[in-house]
């Protein structure tokens, strides 16, 4: 082992910085397309190793990640007005807060494709345009990559931690938007 023990314990560690050759693209049965999407972005089963790695990080920064997405948010008055119609923000702060914290999960199957499904349809229902679901997206982004570089402490895990997520967040939008 190395010294692992002398680090505080939320610190994300990234022990491989290069692929290793048993790394494997992640795949999906019976999703052609699917697959080659996240080929094409290379999201491999070590990204979703990563991924838990990086969960308690995000745990400890989830409030200040959704306090600054409904901010930006709720600086759009339509987007204000579409939410106080359908639904409340405390409500969708639960929902988001899960949501994310899910995506730290790296369990990328069946269930969370059709979940996403889901969200575009209710994003439809409620009238959400693309483009404001993808400047709210860039500012969670912008969001995440604050707390990597607050949480980790040389440029190669930072690099990669960025790199990791950066694929899952367009993973999401490539599925939502679909
Ligand atoms: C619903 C995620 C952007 C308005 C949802 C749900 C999730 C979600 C996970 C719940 C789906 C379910 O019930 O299964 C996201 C993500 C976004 C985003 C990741 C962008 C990063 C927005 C924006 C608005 C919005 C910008 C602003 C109007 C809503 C509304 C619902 C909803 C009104 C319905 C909630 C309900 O039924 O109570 N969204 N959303 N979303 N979202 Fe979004």
């Amino acid at each position: 082992n190395n010294n692992e023990d002398s680090h505080t314990p939320n610190l994300i560690e990234h022990k491989h910085q290069t692929k290793r050759t048993e790394d494997f693209f992640h795949t999906l049965e019976g999703y052609d397309e699917l697959n080659e999407q996240m080929r094409m972005i290379d999201l491999s089963e070590s990204d979703l190793n990563l991924l838990r790695r990086v969960k308690p990080s995000v745990e400890k920064n989830i409030d200040y990640i959704i306090d600054q997405f409904y901010n930006s948010v709720l600086g759009v008055d339509k987007l204000e007005a579409i939410i106080l119609e359908h639904s409340s923000i405390e409500r969708l702060k639960t929902t988001l807060r899960e949501h994310i914290i899910e995506i730290f999960d790296g369990k990328v199957d069946e269930e969370y494709i059709a979940k996403r499904m889901k969200i575009a349809n209710i994003h439809k229902r409620v009238g959400l345009e693309p483009k404001w679901y993808l400047s709210a997206f860039q500012n969670l982004q912008n969001v995440f990559i604050q707390v990597i570089y607050n949480e980790t402490h040389d440029d190669n895990t930072r690099l990669h931690v960025v790199k990791t997520v950066t694929k899952l967040l367009n993973l999401e939008q490539q599925l939502v938007l679909e």
